[in-house]
């Protein structure tokens, strides 16, 4: 009886663990009407670090392109303390159209909702490290942010592990908008 019970059950289960572990993107994505300019609006995440400077942190810039390949490159524009502080995350296209991995760091992009023209949330699994994260980010076209949008941001971090007391709605900020290319 054991015999056949067992791997059926050990099955199922794996089933559910791989379900609950599939962050959905949005059907239909199309990177070219996803690339440009976006304000981080929001962000939440599990990470200790992130927990620790949240409260302190302000709206950052984020400008997305796409390579021929298909590839994302993400250059940020972080204000922190009196200066702009740029960086440059590059990811690879994944068999999934809105789904990027860094293979090196282990880390997962996906972009789980966007109506492109007015706000995106995206996701990231950062599995590396002795700590595995899981954030997401509010992404808008405008810096002002609506309470619908944050509304919506709130409704979706049970589906990827996160809860609101880890989320910082990040203050608007004008130190890094000369640096927009
Ligand atoms: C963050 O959440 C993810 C997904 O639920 C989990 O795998 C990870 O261990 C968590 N990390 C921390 C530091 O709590």
């Amino acid at each position: 009886m054991m015999m056949v019970v067992l791997p059926s059950l050990v099955l199922a289960l794996l089933c559910l663990l791989r379900a609950g572990a599939e962050v959905p993107v949005q059907p239909g994505f199309d990177a070219e009407k996803f690339a440009g300019t976006w304000h981080v609006a929001a962000i939440a995440s599990n990470c200790s670090v992130f927990l620790k400077m949240k409260d302190g942190m302000k709206s950052s810039i984020t400008t997305i392109s796409f390579t021929l390949e298909g590839d994302v490159s993400m250059k940020l524009l972080w204000p922190m303390a009196d200066k702009c502080q740029k960086f440059e995350l590059l990811f690879q296209r994944s068999g999934q159209a809105g789904h990027y991995v860094a293979a090196q760091e282990m880390r997962d992009l996906r972009v789980m909702e966007t109506d492109y023209s007015s706000y995106a949330i995206v996701h990231e699994f950062k599995r590396s490290g002795e700590e595995p994260h899981s954030a997401m980010q509010l992404l808008t076209r405008e810096q002002d942010v609506s309470p619908q949008l944050l509304q919506k941001f709130k409704e979706l971090m049970p589906t990827v592990g996160l809860t609101t007391d880890m989320m910082a709605v990040l203050p608007k900020s004008d130190q890094c908008t000369k640096d927009i290319r």
